[in-house]
């Protein structure tokens, strides 16, 4: 088989990787790709959101499967146009993706069903909005209802902070039209957890739990960013929120969407903000693996990865199991020192071929490019270190060892990845 693999990012790096171990693929491809997974793949010089240059490709190269890494040629329409051109592509039709693409529909979509989240109301008029938020005090949240590269959501502390965000989204439209409406809802608390499934629209095979980190600085402080690290298995994620997010979140998910003639087929992703350790609530849906969550899932997966994507396009994932190691998995990503704000590219990156002799460890690639021989920085998020161990104390401290190896002209990593698990696991 083919395989292209559309993105360029950490988590595009860890597709790249695992597809190209099962027996079934002869060749994979990466569009655009990167510095690192060019090593591994055939990389095409076509940008993620150029959908018909994608397809043309496809069509030319004879591509058998097609998996799409970000949100926005999924929620664009890449499933309906390749499938209108007889290919196979892993993903939820544009019509699906609208679980992610607008916050409005998600969250209307969940009143509907009675799946727990935030209360929330929806805006197009930004007076109605501060209105709205004066009478419900703070803390608040205010979301843009369109994609907004994970940065949309802004969580705030009082009443005037929240009348800023909407003015900033929806007059000022500092994420374009992804703020003609918002969506104000509810401050939750708790611990966050990422719930990701694969589903063929009817039944659905949950992947290993993980945690993302999704603030730039240590002890969560700082703006958001798209993820500084990430780990699996997710001790937050006990069986018994498990069976819950199933039964109340997931499978009511999966169910509502076919009754509304929308069967959402490809990876759910579903951001679970936990209370208590007891009552599970979305945050967000997303349609698409998670980044940097997919680089220690699939590192930790035992199974052919192509097989469930199969199973998930021919709807026969009833039979499909994933198995895992039992081991831990850690990312640490390393990145760019000023993301998620302004940064400077085209640092040379040092160490990786030190890293390269560890043993259970990958570098995953994000934002690099090589020039000359080497690689150097080219994005935000640079770098994920994953490494394995027998338990998350163990990942991190290997993890943590490649991380000191490996160095740049103003890196920034946070130094607490998987802080909160060692504390749950009462291991620090
Ligand atoms: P989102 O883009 O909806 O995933 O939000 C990004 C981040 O903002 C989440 O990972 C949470 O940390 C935070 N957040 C979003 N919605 C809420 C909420 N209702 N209550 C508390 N925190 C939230
Ligand atoms: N790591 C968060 C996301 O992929 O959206």
């Amino acid at each position: 088989m083919k395989v292209l693999v559309v993105g360029q990012g950490g988590r595009e790096h860890a597709l790249v990787w695992k597809i190209a171990q099962s027996p079934k693929v002869d060749a994979v491809y990466a569009a655009p790709g990167n510095g690192g997974i060019c090593e591994e793949a055939t990389c095409v010089d076509i940008p993620a959101n150029d959908l018909e240059a994608l397809r043309d490709f496809a069509v030319k190269e004879g591509i058998d499967l097609t998996v799409v890494g970000p949100e926005e040629p999924l929620v664009r329409g890449i499933v309906d146009l390749f499938e209108e051109a007889g290919l196979t592509i892993f993903g939820p039709s544009k019509a699906a993706a609208q679980l992610e693409g607008s916050k409005a529909y998600a969250k209307n979509f969940m009143r509907e069903m009675g799946i727990p989240t935030a209360d929330f109301e929806v805006f197009e008029d930004p007076e109605e909005a501060k209105k709205y938020i004066e009478k419900k005090g703070a803390p608040i949240v205010v979301k843009a209802d369109g994609l907004a590269a994970g940065k949309g959501s802004i969580v705030c502390k009082s009443v005037d902070e929240a009348k800023r965000a909407v003015d900033a989204i929806m007059v000022d439209r500092i994420f374009g039209e992804a703020g003609d409406r918002i969506v104000v809802e509810d401050f939750l608390r708790g611990e966050e957890a990422s719930f990701i499934v694969i589903t063929d629209g009817k039944n659905v095979v949950p992947l290993a739990s993980s945690q993302d980190h999704k603030p730039v600085y240590d002890n969560d402080e700082g703006p958001n960013t798209g993820g500084m690290g990430a780990y699996s298995p997710a001790p937050v994620v006990t069986e018994y929120i498990h069976d819950k997010a199933m039964n109340e979140i997931v499978i009511p998910t999966i169910e509502g969407m076919a009754e509304r003639g929308i069967p959402f087929k490809g990876v759910l992703y579903v951001g679970l903000m936990i209370e208590d350790d007891k009552y599970p609530r979305v945050l967000e849906y997303n349609v698409r693996f998670g980044d940097p969550e997919a680089q220690p899932i699939l590192m930790r997966m035992k199974s052919d990865l192509v097989d469930a994507l199969l199973a998930s396009i021919n709807g026969t994932l009833d039979s499909c199991e994933i198995e895992y190691l039992d081991d831990a998995a850690v990312c640490v990503v390393m990145a760019s020192g000023g993301y998620p704000g302004k940064y400077e590219k085209g640092k040379e990156i040092h160490g990786l071929d030190e890293v390269a002799k560890m043993e259970r460890v990958k570098v995953f690639h994000a934002g690099t490019k090589k020039v000359d021989g080497k690689f150097v920085t080219n994005g935000g998020r640079v770098l994920g270190v994953t490494a394995l161990g027998k338990d998350i104390k163990e990942a991190v401290d290997r993890a943590y060892e490649a991380v000191s190896k490996i160095s740049w002209e103003g890196v920034h990593y946070r130094k607490d990845i998987a802080k909160k698990a060692l504390r749950r696991l009462g291991l620090i």
